[in-house]
């Protein structure tokens, strides 16, 4: 028979099992502003208090004495940090180093493949429509001081497949007959926010003998990655987006091919020896954001890891999002759900004007902060999950939005 301390026990387990882990009640483990629904957590990141700690733990360790942290101190937790993180995304140590962000990744590779190609008249660079605006305008830079063409590859949303990607890509590719050298791609796009099919379009370029940059800024720590599988020469993710540890910090993995080709942006006294020596020790940078990486990704293990994480955020964007469409009778700007991750554009119900009028309305009344954004026309919010946030946070915007439209269309 069973007992009714057991009877008590039980109850408690199953209770304490089927309270929601994520939500609001995860709040207390970051430093956001209390009444802050941050919509748009991807763009800067959030950093959690575990990391928050271990990095001013650090500060001190340097302050009590920089000479010797400068001159031996950081480079064993730093080259911790980057055994750790290359297990993480399955890639060798030896191809990996941490630098900054992805724009100090990006313009490392860039500069470096322009001056290693010698790229010039006659040649191609090939980039998306849709690329973060600071991979432009780096191309952009290069081509104009070094002649080469700029091939722009126009993507169309919304998005229903990856031939959505991928045939535009092979068109451009072949009418540039083999002048392509370079194709700069996104592993996830930010405006608007899409998977691409990474692992085939590197497999594409790389079929014509082109070099192939991930921008994947966006994907480390929102959706699973591995380096060695995708293939890519160059592929770069920043650390302080989804992974919870403090600003700023990336990852910048170079295939053995290149590593004597690759110069990080800012050349340094210690030099020459390495690909990875070349970016270990750049002066009085500050490492400390690097290092706190660890405490980040114990405190992920903490909450059970990666694909609970994972699981709760595409959810939670997905069925938000779709719950935000439907709201304002538009929609979602990637309709296939695996082609999205964390982070779903849904279609605007107003122009980009009163939209802006909105979010700002939005922001001063409700403290809700979103991103908006548009492409050929198409005006969206991009809206983003995080284990802090929960369905009704997605619910109460949809409504508020319409409500101070309605408003502002009456004035
Ligand atoms: C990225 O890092 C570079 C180099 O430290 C810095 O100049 C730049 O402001 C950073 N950019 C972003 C977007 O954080
Ligand atoms: C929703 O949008 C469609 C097409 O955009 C339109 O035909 C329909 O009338 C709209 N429905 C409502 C309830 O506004």
């Amino acid at each position: 028979m069973v007992s009714s301390f057991h009877t008590l026990l039980i109850i408690v387990v199953a209770f304490t099992m089927a309270e929601p882990q994520f939500g609001h009640q995860m709040r207390k483990h970051f430093l956001m502003k209390e009444d802050l629904v941050n919509l748009n957590a991807a763009a800067f990141g959030t950093m959690c208090r575990p990391a928050y700690e271990s990095q001013r733990k650090y500060v001190d360790i340097m302050e009590s004495n920089p000479n010797i942290w400068f001159r031996g101190v950081y480079q064993e937790p730093l080259n911790r940090a980057r055994t750790r993180i290359s297990k993480y995304v399955n890639a060798k140590e030896d191809d990996l180093v941490i630098v900054e962000n992805a724009s100090a990744a990006i313009n490392a590779i860039m500069r470096s493949l322009a001056d290693g190609l010698n790229l010039g008249k006659g040649d191609a660079v090939l980039y998306m429509n849709i690329a973060y605006p600071m991979v432009k305008n780096i191309i952009n830079y290069l081509a104009k001081v070094r002649g080469f063409d700029v091939l722009i590859v126009d993507i169309k949303f919304p998005i229903t497949s990856d031939d959505d990607f991928i045939v535009p890509v092979q068109t451009a590719i072949s009418k540039y007959n083999g002048r392509v050298r370079v194709a700069a791609l996104d592993h996830m796009s930010s405006y608007p926010s899409c998977i691409l099919p990474i692992k085939k379009l590197t497999q594409i370029c790389h079929d014509q003998d082109i070099a192939v940059v991930v921008d994947g800024a966006q994907v480390m720590g929102q959706i699973p990655l591995d380096i060695t599988d995708i293939g890519a020469d160059f592929y770069t993710a920043n650390t302080h987006k989804w992974m919870y540890s403090p600003k700023s910090s990336a990852l910048l993995h170079v295939d053995p091919k290149w590593h004597s080709m690759v110069q990080p942006i800012v050349i340094s006294s210690e030099y020459g020896e390495d690909f990875v020596t070349n970016f270990l020790y750049v002066g009085t940078r500050d490492y400390c954001p690097y290092l706190a990486l660890h405490e980040a990704m114990d405190f992920r293990e903490s909450l059970g890891g990666d694909q609970v994480i994972m699981k709760y955020n595409h959810d939670l964007a997905w069925k938000g999002a779709n719950l935000v469409a439907n709201s304002w009778n538009t929609t979602v700007l990637v309709q296939k759900e695996d082609m999205n991750g964390a982070l779903v554009s849904v279609q605007l119900p107003c122009d980009l004007e009163s939209g802006m009028d909105v979010a700002k309305a939005i922001f001063d009344r409700h403290q809700t902060y979103i991103q908006l954004g548009h492409l050929d026309g198409l005006t969206y919010v991009r809206l983003c999950a995080q284990i802090f946030l929960e369905l009704n946070d997605f619910e109460l915007f949809a409504q508020r939005f319409k409500t101070i439209l309605s408003e502002i269309k009456q004035h």
